[in-house]
């Protein structure tokens, strides 16, 4: 189970200019209830594809019946995506296997070793490509794509066609799996015409909210993580997320918190720090669900508002010694989130090897679970006495559940924010400006003028370069 910890964002810890007050919180109530009371609505008139998951058999049936296919015989999963179609598949496997995971072997794994790639860079692409050279036979591509024409997943995907073409001949085809609209799109076609395996993104879900949908529970399920627990936690979530007492309703208070400090305490820059490895890729997932949702040049009446936190991500206790000092010493712009976890995964005993020496020994006998929460009370108390508001999200433990359950917070605290920041949380026209630009460069058919427009912008003009 997780709880939001947020006594220490509130003024009676870091004062009244920094910190959360009782009227602040009276004052933001109607607006907060409005929000529930709207995203409520939309959640049962079916407009929120996404709040449906949690619940819906239809998608991990259909899972299932490509894993129980697939499983067995496969040694390497490469899933090829980015966003939305990815970040969620890296943080559900991070989290959820050991970091060792894709150094095990086999028996031990028990499922495929996992790859996603979310990116282009060509010598990602290339060493992967290698690695794979001499294991097609055992290699499965789960490409992913809502639109089918990202042009980064496009381009690996006809990378890695060919690659199977050469390689497996006629074969080829059994070797993908297509995650795409269920009725339209180019991947559909394609998929369609040369039979591949598909799986569906649901038309009602966006690419940053689809973690739960076949997006993000096909690699997870082929790596043995339980989608079942994931799921249901994620379906708690969202009982807990309905909660009419707003301040008993956990995505209402950390959107409420988080709504306040950006906007009445000066805070435009939401920190994310888990202090577990494991749930670090979770603050990837959570910077392009908070960046794209929120980030806004107009309100929903088409006024111009540029609004939207700044997601930073950090790690405990790694970034004490990178990051801290600046959070605590620096402008006092930041609210941090903290993640912490009871009871991790497995524990380290330190040795009591120096008994003698004054600057070892109180580490002796103690666990490393101990020494990380020791850092985490440390970090909120050093922050707190410079009046730095931070929230703390407590997992008691590292499950599938727990995981759903912090998937679903987000997503519906994200709805919220939309909500009160009076913005459309679930379109990303820059995102799609970025992509026609892509194309226009590389010069895609319609795509011409912004193609030239761009080429004209970024050639290089030497008076400036020295
Ligand atoms: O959240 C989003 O909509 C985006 O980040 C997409 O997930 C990302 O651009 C990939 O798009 P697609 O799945 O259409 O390839």
């Amino acid at each position: 189970m997780i709880q939001v910890y947020w006594k220490n964002a509130t003024a009676d810890v870091v004062g009244a200019d920094d910190g959360v007050t009782a009227a602040d919180l009276d004052a933001v109530s109607p607006k907060v209830e409005a929000a529930l009371d709207t995203v409520c609505r939309q959640a049962d008139a079916g407009e929120l594809g996404y709040v449906k998951l949690p619940r819906r058999t239809d998608c991990r049936d259909r899972v299932r019946r490509l894993v129980e296919a697939h499983r067995p015989g496969t040694t390497d999963l490469v899933v090829l995506g980015i966003g939305g179609s990815a970040l969620g598949n890296i943080a559900l496997q991070a989290a959820l296997n050991p970091a060792t995971y894709n150094l095990l072997d086999q028996a031990a794994r028990g499922g495929p070793r996992l790859f996603v790639l979310d990116n282009v860079d060509p010598a990602l692409v290339a060493d992967v490509m290698d690695y794979l050279g001499d294991r097609l036979e055992t290699t499965l591509f789960n490409v992913i794509s809502k639109s089918g024409e990202t042009a980064e997943t496009a381009s690996q995907f006809m990378i890695f066609r060919q690659m199977l073409r050469k390689g497996l001949g006629d074969e080829y085809a059994r070797h993908i799996v297509a995650t795409t609209d269920a009725a339209r799109g180019t991947l559909h076609t394609i998929a369609t015409a040369e039979g591949y395996d598909m799986l569906e993104v649901p038309g009602d879900v966006g690419g940053r909210f689809s973690v739960l949908s076949e997006v993000g529970l096909f690699s997870a399920a082929m790596c043995g993580i339980d989608i079942d627990a994931l799921l249901g936690g994620a379906a708690q979530m969202a009982d807990r997320c309905r909660q009419a007492d707003w301040r008993s309703n956990p995505a209402c208070v950390l959107a409420a918190v988080k709504y306040l400090m950006m906007t009445a305490k000066g805070k435009p820059i939401h920190v994310m720090m888990p202090y577990s490895n494991r749930l670090y890729s979770l603050a990837d997932w959570y910077r392009q669900l908070w960046a794209e949702s929120l980030g806004k040049a107009n309100d929903r009446s088409g006024r111009e508002v540029f609004v939207g936190p700044t997601p930073v991500k950090a790690l405990g206790a790694t970034d004490q010694h990178s990051q801290v000092q600046l959070y605590r010493e620096g402008p006092n712009d930041k609210l941090t989130v903290f993640v912490s976890v009871a009871a991790h995964p497995a524990d380290v005993d330190i040795p009591k090897a120096f008994p003698d020496v004054p600057g070892l020994s109180y580490l002796g006998g103690a666990t490393l679970g101990e020494l990380l929460a020791a850092e985490l009370a440390a970090t909120e108390y050093v922050l707190a006495q410079a009046r730095r508001p931070s929230v703390t999200i407590r997992f008691d433990a590292i499950s599938p559940a727990a995981v759903g359950e912090f998937l679903f917070l987000y997503e519906f605290a994200t709805s919220l924010m939309g909500e009160l920041l009076d913005i459309n949380a679930y379109d990303q026209p820059a995102v799609e400006l970025g992509k026609k630009a892509t194309f226009g460069l590389l010069g895609r058919e319609g795509y011409q003028d912004v193609g030239e427009e761009v080429r004209a912008f970024a050639a290089t003009d030497e008076r400036y370069l020295v």
